[in-house]
């Protein structure tokens, strides 16, 4: 099977060269480009292709992958809200993620913001470095004892919940299916979670309904003072409302490892650019608030994982096997 990687990093190449060897079946090609109607015909010739969480998998990329005789799409990820699966089906093209490459590492990422907003960290580094070792502005409150809010207890949101709880801190969650592995979490619906909160982290995907689920009638019943993190998808929050949130002191902090406008910034050294949209721009102009760059899934284990899976995936498609991972066959 001959696989067309897009949007390939060097972390990826040195991952996946790590495990090819153990697919002799399975023969890769590596462009730095992403996928995207301009450069999905590149694909012809090929079986499959695969691509990465901001690849642009709409309807015309299906469309195209379809008449280059592509018939599967492997994504590098677990989120697919990137890919147009009514195409994909129509199109007959089979696509399939990795569901759950380390939920620990996305989890543990939430806990890093959570912490960092808290305690100030991002503003305590730049001040020592400036030989300004004083503590005013750095103020934070203690977890301990405090509540946790939960919403979606999948994979990673279970992490999530039991690293909260392990900092002792109380657990509420709110899901449409309660987790049994999650004895001391209490659920609750939204509305309490809200108001009950100290810490809020987001974990559930985007989709119609989720979209702009954090929205100013949501923030407006928060507590005043809490932390809001987002480590799932930018557009579970409203980012207009949320500034507004922010600009109405609402928020200690807040930690966001995704955005609404993160497709052209995420993995990409723009240093040198002026960033024209002024959302983005906004929110990193707040003192309380920390963005990351989708850097949630990025440890070694993670990218281990993604890579076996990845190629299972492949392997499995090939041989016929029962398919787990899919998500359109
Ligand atoms: P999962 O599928 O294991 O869990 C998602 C949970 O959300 C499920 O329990 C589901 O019932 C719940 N849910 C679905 N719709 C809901 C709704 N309307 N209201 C409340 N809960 C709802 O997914 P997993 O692996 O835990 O991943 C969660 C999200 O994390 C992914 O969708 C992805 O967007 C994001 N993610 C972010 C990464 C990063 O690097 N920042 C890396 C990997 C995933």
């Amino acid at each position: 099977m001959k696989i067309l990687f897009y949007d390939t990093k060097p972390y990826d190449k040195e991952s996946f060269d790590k495990v090819l060897p153990r697919y002799p079946e399975l023969s890769v090609q590596y462009l730095k480009t992403d996928i995207s109607p301009h450069t999905a015909a590149l694909a012809k010739g090929f079986d499959a292709v695969c691509v990465f969480v901001a690849s642009d998998v709409g309807d015309r990329v299906v469309e195209i992958l379809k008449d280059c005789g592509v018939k599967l799409v492997l994504l590098r990820s677990a989120g697919f809200n990137n890919v147009s699966l009514k195409a994909a089906k129509t199109c007959g093209i089979t696509v399939m993620r990795v569901p759950g490459y380390s939920p620990q590492a996305v989890a543990e990422h939430a806990m890093a913001l959570a912490f960092a907003v808290n305690r100030h960290i991002h503003k305590a580094y730049i001040k020592v470095r400036e030989n300004n070792f004083s503590l005013t502005g750095l103020c934070g409150t203690d977890f301990y004892g405090k509540t946790a809010g939960i919403i979606g207890t999948g994979k990673i949101g279970a992490a999530m919940c039991r690293d909260c709880h392990g900092i002792g801190m109380k657990v509420l969650a709110y899901d449409k299916v309660q987790n049994p592995d999650l004895p001391f979490v209490e659920y609750v619906p939204l509305d309490t979670l809200l108001k009950r909160s100290h810490l809020i982290s987001l974990h559930c995907p985007l989709s119609e309904e989720t979209y702009h689920m954090i929205n100013l009638e949501a923030i407006e019943k928060m507590q005043d003072g809490v932390i809001l993190v987002n480590t799932s998808r930018g557009a579970l929050i409203g980012t207009e409302d949320l500034i507004k949130g922010i600009r109405q002191h609402k928020f200690s902090g807040v930690g966001l490892d995704v955005y609404e406008e993160e497709r052209d910034n995420v993995f990409e050294n723009r240093e040198d650019d002026i960033l024209e949209t002024s959302v983005t721009a906004r929110l990193l102009s707040f003192p309380n608030v920390i963005v990351t760059s989708h850097q949630g899934f990025f440890t070694h284990e993670a990218l281990e994982a993604i890579s076996t899976t990845t190629l299972e995936n492949a392997l499995s498609f090939l041989k016929g096997d029962p398919i787990k991972n899919n998500i359109v066959s």
